[in-house]
């Protein structure tokens, strides 16, 4: 069982993709957590150290397993869950409610829409039960959606004495998201304009960022008439390569979206993606004032009305690097709260304040 006194706490990372490598840096790094346990899918990955998978210097004597009752069999306060979801949602269901019942909490990255559980009840009631059976507590978030469109706008509004409307908009230049396999395919870029991009299918949009603006609506007590969604392609003007690989010209280069939240027949709260792979496509696009580049501008209309923008910088210099960080260190920095909390599926909106305690200012 778990036990949220004990420090440090004893996590199991699942997967080593974009988000894991940085999980477990983050993880091996952490004052209050230690590493006990990996899981890999791969099969190239069996048996080799974290610290060869994820790129730290010293061996951690973990190594990668796809042995899932061996990893649940092991003493650890937490799981730390950022397989791939979206492509394999049974498949994600089973495992986390597995872990969860097992007695181990759960923060987790994959599958989205589970930021704001309520959004999806039928997966949140099933998490729910495992939880119950387990006695363990679990927490999805990320950088988008997930933190941007929760805690920083909501801590914008609690400045106000009334608020009109609330949009998110991440401006992100992908070209530099080494994610071909997943982001690259899902989105559609350096495929033709008309093709059937999954994102872009009639409910995808809804379905990964509707959690964002129902939250949104949730806290400010609002209800909405429904949820819209819309979107728009670009196309490459020449052919130019990313490390998405190659953008031909007349290929899609650039990706805008809009999830509305609809209060009285307008947009009132607003989750939205403006994603180019060059910043000289879609020069009509919403973008960041001055010399940024690439980041989260959050508009909360109302009295008074706050505008904000965040530009999140890796220490190579890429927002890209920033964003997965900050996703794989939203829910590690979570691990203590969320273990110290009541047994149940839980939301941002759930638990108290949480920061990064504990690692302010070090440097390994
Ligand atoms: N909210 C946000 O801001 C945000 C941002 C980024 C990502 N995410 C979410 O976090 C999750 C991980 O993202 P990512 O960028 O790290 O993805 P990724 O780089 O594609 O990594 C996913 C990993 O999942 C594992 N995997 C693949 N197929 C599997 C299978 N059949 N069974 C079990 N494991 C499998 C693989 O790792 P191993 O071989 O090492 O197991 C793979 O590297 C996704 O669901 C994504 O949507 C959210």
């Amino acid at each position: 069982m778990a036990n949220p006194e004990r420090r440090p706490l004893r996590v199991i990372q699942w997967s080593t993709g974009n988000a894991g490598k940085n999980a477990v840096r983050g993880i091996v790094r952490h004052p209050d957590l230690e590493l006990v346990g990996l899981h890999a899918h791969a099969k190239e990955k069996q048996g080799k150290d974290a610290a060869e998978l994820c790129g730290l210097s010293r061996p951690t004597g973990v190594r990668a397993t796809d042995d899932v009752d061996a990893l649940l069999a092991l003493d650890a306060d937490s799981v730390c869950y950022m397989a791939q979801g979206e492509t394999r949602i049974r498949e994600t269901i089973d495992d986390l409610t597995r872990i969860l019942r097992s007695g181990k909490n759960v923060v987790n990255t994959s599958l989205v829409s589970l930021c704001y559980p309520a959004f999806s009840p039928k997966l949140r009631d099933a998490l729910q039960k495992a939880c119950e059976e387990g006695g363990t507590t679990f927490f999805t978030s990320g950088f988008d959606p997930g933190w941007s469109g929760d805690v920083i706008p909501l801590a914008l509004a609690s400045t106000c004495e009334r608020v009109d409307s609330i949009r998110v908009t991440e401006c992100m230049d992908y070209s530099t998201y080494e994610d071909p396999g997943f982001t690259g395919v899902f989105f559609g870029y350096g495929r033709p304009l008309d093709y059937d991009a999954p994102l872009l299918r009639t409910g995808m949009l809804k379905g990964g960022w509707g959690c964002m603006v129902l939250m949104l609506a949730d806290a400010l007590g609002v209800s909405l008439d429904e949820i819209r969604e819309e979107h728009e392609r670009l196309p490459a003007p020449e052919t130019f390569e990313t490390r998405m690989g190659k953008i031909e010209k007349g290929t899609c280069a650039g990706v805008r979206f809009e999830v509305q939240g609809i209060v009285d027949g307008k947009p009132a709260l607003v989750a939205a993606h403006v994603n180019r792979l060059r910043q000289d496509i879609g020069p009509g696009w919403e973008r960041l004032s001055g010399k940024r580049h690439s980041g989260y501008k959050i508009a909360v209309v109302g009295s008074p009305s706050l505008y904000c923008e965040i530009e999140p910088v890796g220490a190579d210099g890429d927002h890209n690097t920033a964003g997965i960080l900050g996703t794989a260190m939203r829910v590690i920095n979570a691990i203590p709260t969320v273990c110290a909390h009541a047994p149940g599926v839980v939301s941002t909106l759930d638990l108290p304040i949480f920061t990064a305690r504990g690692i302010a200012g070090r440097v390994r």
